[in-house]
């Protein structure tokens, strides 16, 4: 046994299992070996005390509030950095030299087209379909376009998988946005950087040219930051599990957006603007609270709570901030803002949200200021997925890269029916 081992006993073993370290963070014991040693599985649902697997992408530290992409802090990369900048830096580990950076975003210039043929699977949606269906099915059919990048092994392809994906996520969002209000879709325009590109593809109509905002630009290109990756979360969990079964990029991506949709996780954005909405007056916040307090009401605050931070979201504290200042830089009075802040702050004094440690996440703020730049709410969780692309693909990339990986498959404590005969549907 060495000394970086635990002993495990059980009423009929007692077995040593390693500790496995990392460069920081909590230890990890390797339960590998347990079933063999012991005959007994771990139990975790929600895998809230489980590593899956060895990462050096981002750093989360929850009691502290820490978020490293690649060792940087968030608030440096979100004051000094931007949104393609650090796409890069997730996809290669570091920083990029100038010619670096510039061969960076030429190649993602130069694959924002989409086939044309993937406009006929918007057709085939009814207008009112919601984005995310649209996204989801566009981004999982590119595999049926690009066999090029089939050959997970090839790190060439595996690379150019990923520049498409980044460069083709906003052409998509913007596609399927413009098919839902009925507008003309607009094609990607490479004289322009990748937020104005993106807002250029979501605005322009053909009446009249579109005037970009560089506030929006701005404010658009640090929320991609802020949201570009985070760990092991559902969405970004789920890519990695389908790409362990040796699944394309593009199929992996699309089971990251369809797992980001859910109201607990993405879709949280969306949920937290129809919430203040519903709530409506900071008269009514007190009996949000209190309906979020109570178990039987099923309602909860949503943009508060995260498995992860139990003191403050870093990216919360960033984008709160920035709220207030996109929307005095764009002259917009949001009464929304001010009864979230008013929430915020009944919250945060409340018993029940201090013992839970319940505070506001990355999805309270960011849906306040893609109204303000006249983001319709269906696309908010959209947004998000545009920005995790990159976060999505680099751990894609990640597992491909690391040596012994193998497909995921967790088992189950089974509660069903133990061992019995079939009988005849004349004698049931
Ligand atoms: C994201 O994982 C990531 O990193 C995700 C993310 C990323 O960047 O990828 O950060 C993005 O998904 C942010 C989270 C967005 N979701 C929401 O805002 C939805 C509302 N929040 C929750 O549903 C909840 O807080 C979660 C899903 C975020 C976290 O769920 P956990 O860790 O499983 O916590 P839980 O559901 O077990 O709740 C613990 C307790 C429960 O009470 P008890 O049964 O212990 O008495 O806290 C309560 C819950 O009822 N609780 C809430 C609450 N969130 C948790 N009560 C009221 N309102 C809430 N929002």
């Amino acid at each position: 046994m060495s000394s970086n081992d635990v002993t495990l006993t059980t009423p009929d073993h007692s077995v040593s299992l390693p500790l496995v370290e990392g460069t920081q963070g909590p230890s990890c014991v390797d339960v590998a070996p347990l079933y063999r040693e012991t005959g007994h599985f771990t139990f975790d649902p929600g895998f809230a005390a489980t590593a899956a697997c060895k990462s050096a992408i981002t750093f989360i530290d929850g009691e502290k509030g820490v978020l490293l992409y690649r060792g940087y802090p968030i608030e440096q990369l979100a004051e000094k950095s931007r949104f393609l900048e650090v796409a890069y830096l997730l996809l290669e580990g570091e920083l990029p030299t100038p010619a670096q950076m510039h061969t960076f975003e030429d190649k993602v210039t130069h694959h924002t087209m989409m086939h044309e043929s993937v406009k006929n699977f918007l057709h085939g949606f009814h207008y009112d379909a919601h984005p995310m269906a649209m996204l989801c099915a566009s981004v999982a059919s590119l595999s049926a376009f690009y066999h090029d990048t089939n050959d997970n092994a090839d790190p060439a392809q595996r690379k150019l998988a990923a520049i498409r994906l980044i460069a083709k996520m906003p052409t998509l969002a913007a596609a399927a946005y413009r098919y839902s209000i009925g507008w003309p879709i607009r094609y990607p325009r490479n004289n322009l950087e990748y937020v104005d590109r993106f807002l250029h593809m979501m605005f322009e109509v053909p009446s009249e040219p579109l005037e970009l905002n560089p506030v929006a630009a701005k404010a658009l290109d640090l929320l991609f930051i802020l949201h570009a990756d985070h760990e092991q979360n559902a969405s970004t969990s789920t890519v990695r599990l389908v790409g362990s079964t040796g699944a394309n990029p593009y199929a992996s991506v699309a089971a990251g957006i369809a797992a980001l949709w859910g109201p607990a996780h993405g879709g949280a954005n969306e949920a937290v603007l129809k919430m203040l909405t519903e709530i409506g007056d900071a008269k009514n916040i007190g009996k949000a609270v209190a309906r979020a307090k109570d178990k039987n009401s099923g309602f909860r605050l949503m943009g508060f709570g995260h498995r992860v931070y139990k003191n403050f979201d870093p990216r919360a504290k960033i984008i709160r901030g920035m709220a207030h200042e996109v929307l005095d830089e764009l002259g917009v009075d949001d009464p929304l803002l001010d009864i979230a802040m008013k929430l915020e702050e009944v919250a945060l004094k409340d018993d029940y949200f201090i013992e839970h440690k319940l505070y506001p996440n990355v999805d309270f703020y960011s849906g306040i200021i893609y109204k303000a730049l006249k983001i319709p709410t269906s696309m908010f969780t959209v947004m998000f997925a545009i920005a995790r692309t990159a976060g999505w693909i680099s751990h894609w990339i990640e597992q491909h890269e690391m040596p012994g990986g193998r497909i995921g498959r967790p088992r189950q404590v089974y509660v069903g029916a133990t061992p019995r005969a079939f009988v005849a549907l004349d004698k049931r």
